[in-house]
């Protein structure tokens, strides 16, 4: 295994103050967002909102790496430089997602198990050779009364750690990413019961794979409630139950945790990450940073809208969000900020 290779890219990835930039989203799921904001979906339209946000003056003081979805990697700027190079003569590294969605898994009520390993090794060597520096796959739990199952929670550990390990033979860090979904009426405490069990088996399937801990990325959700409960968590409660879980089930050799944001408005998952890293202040095992995407682009979608007058404003609008994520991983955000000009930024 290149352990070496591995831990540089850690390094580089968990660099003070800086977190992820998930642009990965599936040529169905920005069709979707552009849909929502009138902003018509085709192939040039999302290279051209992916160019704004990675030509974003200054973003490479609070973004150390960027997931990239598949059309990206290949795809130029405007001015015919390919998004990978674009963001390494920045300093940010190039990321990829790699898993291929989610299918039902059999014998289970509506639960589902992600696709993607068939070819994997050959896929991961042509992305490394086109740039790619780490990887991400994301797992999927939704909660109900009965679910998640025991087969559900096995099984997507098992393919999460399989991911995992076949990413590190390339010398590629694997962002390991179990999502249990904010959807639902389900309370806090609904959600920690389901969260325990998801990233144990997720870490005893990485143990058994032989996974080198100190080279991967944990990308968990917060233990939150569900977004139709009506007693909704406060800021405390998320922030010192998704500790709670995370002490209990991450090994302290895991160098770095960057959140999702799974459905949280901007300031909700900013207020969060902060909190956090205030409560591990003393003693704090793992980096503690973001991976968002919705998160990091809401505000900066909405502003451009797909046209190229807002631009520089919509920029603005992504730099700040991702200055606040950048401040919150150190406990240093302030909910004021929230309210300062956009140009002082
Ligand atoms: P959100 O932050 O919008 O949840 O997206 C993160 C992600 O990468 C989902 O896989």
């Amino acid at each position: 295994m290149q352990t070496q290779e591995l831990d540089l890219t850690i390094s580089k990835l968990t660099a003070k103050g800086k977190g992820i930039l998930a642009a990965d989203e599936s040529t169905g799921t920005i069709t979707k967002r552009f849909q929502a904001l009138q902003i018509e979906s085709t192939e040039d339209t999302r290279r051209a909102y992916r160019e704004l946000l990675m030509t974003t003056p200054d973003f490479s003081q609070f973004i150390a790496g960027v997931i990239l979805y598949e059309e990206t990697l290949k795809q130029k700027t405007s001015k015919g430089v390919l998004f990978p190079e674009l963001l390494q003569k920045q300093g940010v590294l190039p990321g990829i997602k790699v898993d291929k969605g989610l299918v039902n898994l059999a014998n289970t009520n509506q639960e589902n198990i992600t696709q993607g390993l068939d070819g994997l090794p050959e896929r991961l060597a042509e992305y490394k050779e086109k740039g790619a520096r780490f990887a991400k796959w994301r797992a999927v739990y939704a909660i109900g009364t009965h679910t998640p199952s025991k087969l559900a929670i096995l099984t997507n550990a098992e393919v999460l750690a399989r991911y995992a390990a076949i990413c590190q033979q390339q010398g590629i860090v694997p962002i390991v990413e179990p999502e249990v979904l904010i959807d639902g009426d389900h309370t806090i405490e609904r959600c920690m019961e389901v969260s325990e069990p998801v990233f144990r088996a997720v870490f005893t399937a990485l143990h058994q794979h032989k996974v080198y801990l100190e080279g991967i990325v944990l990308k968990p959700s917060m233990v939150i409630s569900g977004k139709s409960c009506p007693q909704k968590a406060s800021y405390q409660q998320v922030a010192e139950l998704t500790v709670k879980v995370l002490k209990r089930t991450v090994p302290a050799a895991v160098p770095t945790i960057n959140f999702l944001s799974g459905g949280q408005t901007s300031e909700e998952a900013t207020v969060h990450l902060n909190t956090m890293n205030q409560l591990l202040i003393q003693n704090k095992p793992w980096n503690v940073s973001f991976s968002y995407a919705r998160a990091l682009q809401d505000e900066c979608m909405k502003t451009w809208r797909g046209e190229a007058k807002n631009t520089a404003a919509a920029q603005k609008a992504f730099c700040k969000r991702a200055r606040l994520n950048s401040l919150a991983a150190q406990g240093q955000y302030k909910t004021v900020m929230e309210k300062e000009e956009v140009s002082a930024v």
